[in-house]
């Protein structure tokens, strides 16, 4: 995928700004919008700890503010994880929201190779898009 190290990069460049004082676990996205703009989220913590946010739905919902219509890609990052950070069950219905079948989820974590899937392997029998078509 074109734009892959650039999404990448700007996905770990976010997560130095996580919140995240209570897991010491820190995400940063990032998400391609079909118009080629890159829009960054992080996760945000909370003293609640159930009101935490992921950086995967922070940066959709930045996405979303500033006029994304439909996700290509999203690449998620996190310094804390030796091995590829795949979103949480919520973050996947969320990105579905947004996004075609074959939109690329890009997990990295600060070793190894990233692993990219679509999200609709990640997210199957999804009630937008596959139960659609029956
Ligand atoms: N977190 C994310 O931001 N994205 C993920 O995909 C996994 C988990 C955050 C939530 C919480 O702030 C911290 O990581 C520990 O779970």
């Amino acid at each position: 995928m074109k734009d892959k190290e650039k999404l990448i990069s700007e996905a770990s460049n976010a997560a130095l700004r996580a919140y995240a004082p209570y897991s010491k676990f820190r995400v940063g996205a990032a998400v391609l919008a079909d118009d080629g703009t890159i829009y960054t989220g992080v996760n945000v913590e909370n003293r609640s700890y159930g009101l935490t946010i992921c950086a995967e739905r922070n940066a959709i919902a930045h996405a979303v503010a500033m006029g994304m219509k439909s996700i290509k890609a999203v690449a998620i990052y996190s310094p804390d994880s030796a091995d590829p950070l795949p979103p949480c069950g919520a973050c996947r219905q969320v990105i579905t929201e947004f996004s075609a079948p074959d939109a690329a989820v890009i997990c990295c974590g600060s070793k190894g190779k990233a692993v990219e899937i679509p999200v609709s392997e990640l997210y199957p029998m999804d009630s937008l898009h596959d139960l659609k078509k029956n």
